[in-house]
């Protein structure tokens, strides 16, 4: 997997790219790059926004800048680049991550993901150069480097050598592994704590009554969960 990421502040990713999962699926070959449109921008003062039109608070990045970065690094018109490469805006309105589409994206050999700043993008980046919106909530980032770090922390955790056991990610919260549902509850030694005893059923080794356990644990969280609407 390969992830761009245009970003006006691409040391935030320092970060994260150093922490042990991410590291570890960097290590077995999966990369994380980041662009600065202000490296590429066309205007002078390293400038890559500007004021609304028809006024407003707050700066709009532009869509010349983005267009300029784009080009630089993939040396193509990003109106043809998103028929061949999956680019995303990450927005608060856009489609809702969730575990269906992290697994969508866990699947694609490239992303390349937008930051907005500020009062976010230029309409015309979202409707030429990308061709997804996606949001990691219904609530406003001060900008898309957290909800980009969200994105690709679900989606390289999915990936082979990010976590230390193999089955860790296939049976979780939301997978189809668990119908859809949230993961059943976990508990470690001590097997009692303040008159608090763990499931005798986890203590006796029956692998089948553990799994049948787990799977109704996981349906009843799953039942008692508003969910929300259903994704458009
Ligand atoms: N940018 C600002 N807020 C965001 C959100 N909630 N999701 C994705 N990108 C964003």
């Amino acid at each position: 997997m390969k992830i761009d990421v245009f970003t006006l502040f691409p040391e935030w990713f320092e970060w994260f790219a150093a922490q042990r999962h991410v590291a570890n699926v960097l290590a077995s070959g999966s990369r994380l790059e980041l662009v600065n449109p202000r490296d590429h921008t066309p205007l002078s003062g390293r400038q890559v926004d500007d004021t609304p039109f028809g006024g407003g608070a707050g700066m709009v990045l532009r869509v010349d800048v983005l267009d300029a970065a784009l080009r630089a690094r993939y040396g193509i018109d990003p109106v043809q680049l998103r028929e061949r490469r999956r680019v995303i805006a990450l927005a608060p309105g856009g489609r809702m991550l969730d575990d269906e589409l992290v697994d969508e994206l866990a699947a694609e050999p490239e992303l390349t993901l937008l930051c907005g700043r500020y009062e976010g993008f230029d309409e015309r980046i979202v409707e030429h150069f990308a061709g997804d919106v996606i949001s990691i909530g219904r609530y406003v980032l001060s900008g898309g480097e957290l909800a980009a770090m969200v994105l690709c922390d679900a989606v390289l955790r999915k990936l082979p050598g990010a976590l230390g056991h193999a089955d860790s990610a296939a049976e979780e919260s939301f997978s189809a592994a668990l119908g859809g549902d949230p993961e059943y509850p976990h508990y470690t030694r001590p097997a009692e704590y303040r008159g608090w005893r763990v499931p005798e059923v986890l203590l006796s080794g029956h692998h089948e009554q553990i799994a049948a356990w787990r799977r109704e644990r996981s349906r009843e969280r799953g039942a008692g969960e508003d969910r929300g609407p259903a994704a458009s």
